[in-house]
């Protein structure tokens, strides 16, 4: 097990380059398997989740090359829809090879998806959609077994704005017969990559990024070479952690119209923000401001950013309510950011967090992945030393965050225990 210790209180300085976004990452590697030919795909973070889906690709039969930010599949040997439960179960983003196997096999066998402990997260919109397609869906033993005798083009309209549903099926009808049209979509920056590698490799795909996508189905795929898009939840990440420490950072390589409800909520705390090209400047000088705070589906305030935004807010000045829409159960890591000298009550699918102008250092918990960004955050703006334990779960989503973070003058160590 590895742990990072930090020695708090000292402001970030510097420029910190962004990795390629997760959640495009791991929907477009089974996107690459509906071809007939190899795709080569760069800017790829170099993170656990990514490295467990090459895994998981091989297994399948597909030819993985894989480099630090770069990798190469080939789905041409493919010659399984049953990847292996012990590495399915380890990662969320394992049902899109429900989709993709789905289109590649008309059948998939896939263990009930893992990821982080937020709370309840069904998958019943990704069937009823998988459905609509013509494929008849049986849960057993803990697999979703997935069947179809041919996938024909439907109408769905989603009843929750789901990523990981509009994503699937999108993935499901690409080749399907006729024309289907999602309504309800998610918006996400990651949906729209997703749409735009599979356009890119012959798919017919229409109005990715509103809430209605049209999908042609087409008969055949070519692999391609594709560049993944900036990690937003990253990005923002580095900024709170330059607003946390009271430093000035440059967050580069980032689409800044990604990151536009982060700004907004940065400034609005008194936190100053620079957007240039591909670069955006964060610093802070005088005090945090109070500020509330409500997630929602893109372009709203996304939910993975609350965490790093529960530290700003514990430092600010006066009372913050922190409300999540998306997940019922995602602030366990309050109970960690507690032991530091927060002062946070949770009622429902509030936080209320009072302002108490520092955090002092403690052992604390990355409960899952953002919860364990904002314990990194919280002990790089404390007085004295943090241990961040359980942080694997950091690793399955941010590239070596202490190297980037080192980079910027804090004092962290990775540690072996
Ligand atoms: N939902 C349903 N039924 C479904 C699907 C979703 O009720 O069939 C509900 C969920 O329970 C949740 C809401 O709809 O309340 C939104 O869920 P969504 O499907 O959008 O989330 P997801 O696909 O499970 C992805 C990201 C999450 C991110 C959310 C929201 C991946 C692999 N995961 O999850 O990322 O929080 O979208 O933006 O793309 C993270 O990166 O830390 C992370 C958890």
């Amino acid at each position: 097990m590895e742990k990072f210790v930090i020695r708090g209180g000292k402001p970030l300085y510097g420029t910190v380059q962004i990795s390629g976004a997760k959640n495009s990452a791991v929907a477009i590697l089974p996107a690459a398997l509906l071809a007939d030919s190899p795709s080569v795909i760069d800017n790829l973070p170099d993170i656990k989740d990514i490295e467990t889906l090459g895994e998981m690709i091989e297994r399948l039969g597909g030819k993985v090359e894989k480099g630090k930010h770069e990798i190469k599949i080939d789905p041409s040997g493919l010659n399984s829809f049953h990847p292996p439960r012990e590495l399915a179960s380890r990662m969320r983003a394992s049902y899109y090879l429900i989709g993709a196997l789905l289109t590649k096999f008309n059948e998939a066998i896939i263990p009930m998806p893992g990821g982080c402990n937020i709370g309840v997260r069904p998958i019943d919109q990704h069937i009823k959609g998988f459905e609509a397609l013509g494929a008849e869906t049986t849960i057993e033993h803990g697999f979703i077994r997935i069947k179809a005798k041919k996938l024909r083009g439907a109408h769905i309209y989603f009843d929750v704005v789901s990523v990981g549903a509009t994503i699937n099926l999108m993935l499901a009808s690409v080749k399907a017969e006729g024309t289907t049209i999602l309504e309800n979509c998610a918006k996400e920056p990651h949906v729209v990559d997703v749409a735009n590698f599979l356009n890119a490799m012959g798919a017919n795909i229409k109005g990715a990024g509103t809430d209605t996508i049209k999908i042609t189905g087409v008969d055949k795929l070519e692999g391609c070479h594709y560049t993944i898009i900036p990690d937003q939840i990253e990005a923002g990440t580095y900024m709170v952690a330059a607003a946390a420490t009271g430093g000035d950072v440059y967050v580069k390589g980032v689409i800044p119209t990604h990151l536009e409800a982060i700004i907004a909520k940065l400034v609005e705390m008194g936190v100053t923000v620079e957007e240039y090209d591909d670069v955006i400047r964060v610093r802070r000088e005088g005090p945090l401001k109070r500020a509330d705070i409500k997630t929602l589906p893109y372009p709203g305030f996304p939910t993975d950013m609350q965490q790093p935004f529960a530290v700003l807010l514990a430092l600010a000045d006066g009372i913050s309510v922190i409300t999540e829409n998306i997940y019922e159960n995602r602030f366990r890591y309050l109970e960690e950011l507690k032991k530091m000298g927060a002062k946070v009550r949770v009622e429902g699918r509030s936080a209320i967090i009072e302002g108490v102008g520092k955090l002092t250092g403690a052992p604390v918990y990355a409960t899952d992945l953002r919860g364990g960004a904002a314990m990194v955050i919280a002990g790089l703006a404390a007085e004295g030393i943090t241990e961040v334990l359980d942080i694997y779960h950091i690793d399955r989503g941010y590239e070596a965050m202490e190297v980037k973070l080192q980079g910027l003058g804090a004092d962290i160590k990775r540690v072996k225990e």
